[in-house]
């Protein structure tokens, strides 16, 4: 199974930015431990990071025929973004979102996800293990 693992704006910079809510590690810290999850659950996992909406768009898109399954964690456009959730509505591969923090307990406008309506499973609060948890749910959900 190919498991693509998006990552929206900002996320290039974890361990540098608001380490207080996002953690000490490095977005390349990020990676290693992904791809571990995925050897963990027998999967592959394709990175794809980028601060740009509509390169989301076109690497969701891309996934059609390429890839099995999408975790996505799309930073800011979570709360903006009606291309993303119609790019994973159109390609309808199974997804799961994740946030390392807990979007329902910071300002009121992160409450909103318009992403998530397209995801079957939303993960927040959980740092890097949001994401095995996401791959795990991917792989054992048949
Ligand atoms: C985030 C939460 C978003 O509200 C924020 O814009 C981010 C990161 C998270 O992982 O907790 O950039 O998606």
């Amino acid at each position: 199974m190919k498991i693509l693992v998006i990552n929206g704006p900002n996320l290039n910079l974890l361990g540098v930015r608001e380490r207080e809510i996002y953690g000490e590690k490095s977005y390349d810290e990020l990676c290693r431990y992904i791809e571990d999850c995925g050897r963990e659950a027998g999967a592959e996992c394709v990175l794809f990071q980028s601060n740009h909406e509509g390169a989301i768009v076109d690497r969701i898109q891309a996934a059609l025929g390429a890839e099995d399954a999408i975790v996505i964690n799309p930073a800011a456009y979570t709360h903006t973004s009606i291309a993303i959730l119609d790019a994973l509505r159109a390609v309808s591969l199974p997804a799961v979102e994740v946030h390392l923090s807990r979007i329902e307990d910071r300002e009121s406008f992160r409450r909103i996800s318009f992403t998530a309506l397209a995801c079957e499973k939303t993960i927040t609060g959980k740092g890097f293990e949001g994401y095995r948890e996401a791959i795990l749910y991917l792989t054992h959900r048949g």
